[in-house]
Order: C-alpha cells, then sequence, then structure tokens
C-alpha cells in the first residue's frame, strides 16, 4: 500500500466485536475538540494546523541558517531535552545512513550532529568537549521555557567552550538559540548577546514541536528535505480532519484501538520495530505518549523494543509473561538498500534455503512469524505500516502518532498537552542543590535521605 496504513485485525479477537464502535461518540467529541480547539488544554493545540499553515519562508530561512552552520562546522551540538530534544533525533537517525555518526564519508555533505543537555552525566560532556577541542563546530540551544535545568547547565558550559575557541564575537555566529518569543532566561541572553533565534509558538507544547524549528533546524542542518518532511505532515493532517471515522482515519483507528485494548486490561503498548534506525522514533513515541497519557492514574505504558536482536532477551517474556501487554508493530514496506543472502556450495551452515533472497525479505518473515507467536501467546498487535523510510513518510507518521496521540488522551480523559508529574524530581532536585528558596524544604529532604541511601 502506498500510504501509511494501521492494520487492527489481529487484535480483533481480544476486544469484542463492536468495542471500536462503543468508541465512536468519543471520537466524534474529541476529533471535533481537537480542531475547534475546545478540549482540555487548549491553549496548546497550535500543532494541529501547524504542517499546513508552516510558511514557505520559515523552512527557507531555516534551510539558510543550516546552511551557514553546515559551512563552518563539523559538528553541530544541539542542546535540548524531552521534546526540545527526541524529535530531531529521532528522524535524523531514521534517515541517515546508519553509520554516518561513526565515518564522515557517510554522512550528507554537513556536520556531525551530536546532542547534549539531555542528561547530567559529568562524562558525557567533558567526552563531548574534548571531542570539540579537535573539531570546528556550532552550538544550537533548544529551551521552550529557557529554564530547564539540564540544557541550561550544557549551554553554559558548551558557550563558555566555544567563546574560549573562537571569540565572543565568533561564537555570536556560531550560536542559535530556539525559544519561547518572550520569556525565560534563554530568551533574555540570547537577545542580550546578539544570536539568531526562532520562536517556538506559544501554542505547541514541547512533545509536539517537531515540526517547528525545534526540530527542522537540527534536520536541515543534518542534511535532510525539511520542505518534504512538511508535506508528508501536511497530508496527514489532512487525512486526519477531514473524518473521524476508523474506518478513514488511521489516527482514529489507532486512538481506538489502542483504548479498546486498554479497557481489557492491556496496560502496556510496546513499540516494536524491525529497523535499527528507528530506535529514537521509538523513544520519541514513548515521549509523546508516557507524558501526555500518563496521570490521574491511568494511561497506557508505552514501552520499546528493536527486533530481532530483543526477541532474544524481551521476547521470552513477551511470549509467556504477565499478559497485560499489547503490541504496535512499525513496519517498514520496503528497505533503501538491496542486499541477499549469498549461496554456498557446500551449504556448510544449512542456509542455502534463504539463498537469494533480500534480507529484507528475511526480516519481514521474522516480523509476521513474530506477528503469528505472539498473538498466539495472548499478545495483541496493531500494526503501523509506511512505504519507505523517506522524510515525507517520517514526516506523515509524526503527524499521524500526535493526532492519535490527542484523541487518546481524551478519551482517557485527561489533558494531553500538560505534564504536572514531571515538577516532582525538579523541585527535590532544587532544594537538594541548595537552590535559593528552597533551603527548607531542602533540610527535610536530606533528613529523609537518611533513612533511604
Ligand atoms: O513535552 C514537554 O513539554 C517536555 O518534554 C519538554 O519538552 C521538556 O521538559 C523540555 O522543556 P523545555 O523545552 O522548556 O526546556
Amino acid at each position: 500500500m502506498n500510504t501509511l496504513n494501521v492494520d487492527i485485525q489481529s487484535i480483533k479477537q481480544f476486544i469484542g466485536p463492536d468495542d471500536i464502535e462503543k468508541l465512536s461518540i468519543d471520537l466524534i467529541i474529541h476529533h471535533h475538540d481537537l480542531l475547534a480547539g475546545t478540549g482540555a488544554g487548549n491553549d496548546f493545540t497550535g500543532w494541529v494546523k501547524l504542517p499546513s499553515s508552516t510558511p514557505q519562508s520559515l523552512l527557507d530561512d531555516v534551510n539558510e541558517q543550516a546552511l551557514q552552520l553546515k559551512n563552518n562546522s563539523d559538528v553541530v551540538v544541539v542542546v535540548g531535552i524531552g521534546g526540545s530534544y527526541l524529535g530531531a533525533r529521532a528522524v535524523i537517525e531514521a534517515l541517515q545512513h546508519t553509520f554516518a555518526p561513526m565515518l564522515p564519508a557517510f554522512r550528507r555533505p554537513g556536520p556531525l550532529i551530536l546532542f547534549a543537555g539531555n542528561n547530567i552525566s559529568e562524562d558525557y560532556h567533558a567526552h563531548l568537549i574534548e571531542v570539540l577541542h579537535k573539531v570546528n563546530w556550532s552550538l544550537v540551544v533548544i529551551s521552550k521555557s529557557g529554564t530547564t535545568t539540564e540544557p541550561a547547565i550544557a549551554f553554559r558550559l558548551l558557550r563558555q567552550e566555544l567563546i574560549k575557541k573562537y571569540s565572543i564575537g565568533e561564537a555570536r555566529k556560531r550560536i542559535v538559540a530556539i525559544t519561547d518569543k518572550s520569556r525565560g532566561a534563554l530568551k533574555s541572553l540570547a537577545n542580550a548577546e546578539g544570536y539568531k533565534t526562532y520562536d517556538i509558538p506559544d501554542d505547541v507544547g514541547g512533545r509536539y514541536s517537531v515540526l517547528t524549528p525545534v526540530g527542522l533546524l537540527p534536520i536541515a542542518v543534518a542534511g535532510f528535505d525539511i520542505n518534504q518532511l512538511i508535506r508528508g505532515a501536511a497530508a496527514m493532517e489532512h487525512i486526519s480532519a477531514a473524518s473521524h471515522l476508523p474506518e478513514k482515519s488511521p489516527a482514529a483507528l489507532y486512538a481506538a484501538a489502542r483504548n479498546a485494548l486498554y479497557r481489557k486490561g492491556m496496560l502496556i503498548e510496546i513499540m516494536v520495530n524491525y529497523q535499527p534506525n528507528l530506535v529514537f522514533f521509538t523513544e520519541w513515541w514513548k515521549q509523546l505518549y508516557g507524558e501526555s497519557e500518563g496521570k490521574m492514574q491511568r494511561g497506557i505504558f508505552p514501552a520499546g523494543v528493536s527486533f530481532t536482536a530483543d526477541l532474544h532477551s524481551m521476547g521470552q517474556y513477551l511470549q509467556e509473561g504477565l499478559r497485560a501487554i499489547f503490541e504496535t508493530v512499525l513496519s517498514v514496506n520496503s528497505s533503501r538498500s538491496k542486499l541477499a543472502v549469498p549461496y554456498l556450495d557446500d551449504d556448510a551452515d544449512g542456509l542455502n534455503f534463504v539463498a537469494g533472497k533480500r534480507l529484507q525479505e528475511v526480516n519481514r518473515m521474522a516480523e509476521l512469524g513474530t506477528l503469528l507467536a505472539h498473538v498466539d501467546g495472548q499478545v495483541p498487535n496493531i500494526r503501523i505500516s509506511i512505504p519507505e523510510v523517506n522524510e515525507y513518510y517520517i514526516g506523515s507518521l509524526i503527524y499521524f502518532f500526535e493526532f492519535a496521540c490527542a484523541l487518546s488522551g481524551y478519551i482517557l480523559n485527561v489533558n494531553p498537552f500538560d505534564q504536572p508529574g514531571v515538577e516532582a524530581y525538579k523541585k527535590n532536585m532544587f532544594a537538594l542543590l541548595g537552590k535559593p528558596g528552597f533551603e527548607t524544604e531542602g533540610q527535610k529532604l536530606i533528613s529523609r535521605l537518611k533513612g533511604l541511601v
């Protein structure tokens, strides 16, 4: 099929004949709420019409800025966390040559993209700085709030290194900040220092922001076609807006199917990929669904596996462990390369039965064989397929998952656009680090910790 397709055939034996049908009123209401901006968290639904309303002038500006960074850098470090990190990485890893990070010859003409600010590991950042001493590099810092601790620390460190290596003036040409249009420490700093900035729209939250400059600039710097990415997303926007009916809208079908399974006690959804270059796509999906749905003591727990590797580890659990899991298989119909299993005269390894077959075909049989085995083991499988991995279909897939996530969150009766639970660890970390204003809380936490660690 020459389009994104959602196949729920194999879940039908696990749900009642009218379980999807029962969600049709929900779909009508929530589809309307999303398009009209009348549902919970409606301040953050700007992403719904983003692909079709992205001006060509913005894409041209991003491409021009990307060219500038490409021309003067061997490495571009992208600083960000959560929604300000995972989307760009997911798309770049999906599209690039698998070994591009290791060998420049396999890269699109342009710099290596490295990421920082998504952890606070001293070794990670020290190793990164060691690398940066040896190359020409630039810095893209992304934070919607402009105050998130992890990227703020990385940016402070890396900006200092950049200024040390070049000069304040040259660093200014090598730093781009993507943040709120008026608020936050990053915006104030960028204005004061005269850095090039891009705005993250007020009505687009972090995990729904990959199709804004948050994702577009790093993706363009890595050498990929952001026009096509947006075109693919716009096509899916059109399909998703046109109908709330599961038979017409892949997003509605996926949202309804996963909720029907959840209502049958399938509390864990595992995204399965058969392509190592989609591992970070799964990470992006986990963030989108985990942060959007996991609240008010409800939500489907999103996890991920990479097959066939994980069939030799998690495969055992999936086949025979606790039965509260369903799988969503991300299937790619055709590979970009051609490679067949060679024929051996003596068939010493007994593999001649697959000689001449493309690896893609062997992988497909692994996928279908696993699907049958897991369904036999009482693990329902939803199958989402795209014709191939390219900018257009990745754009479609991104929008599809975003729209389905919002519908699904509404079906679960949560606000899919907030993340109140993320604050708890931050408050404790600030208190333990002695941030001004948190001193009393800090003392309390230190005595509580005495009994624990
Ligand atoms: O989806 C979200 O809102 C979060 O994951 C944020 O993207 C993440 O916390 C980073 O926030 P910020 O961009 O403000 O630094």
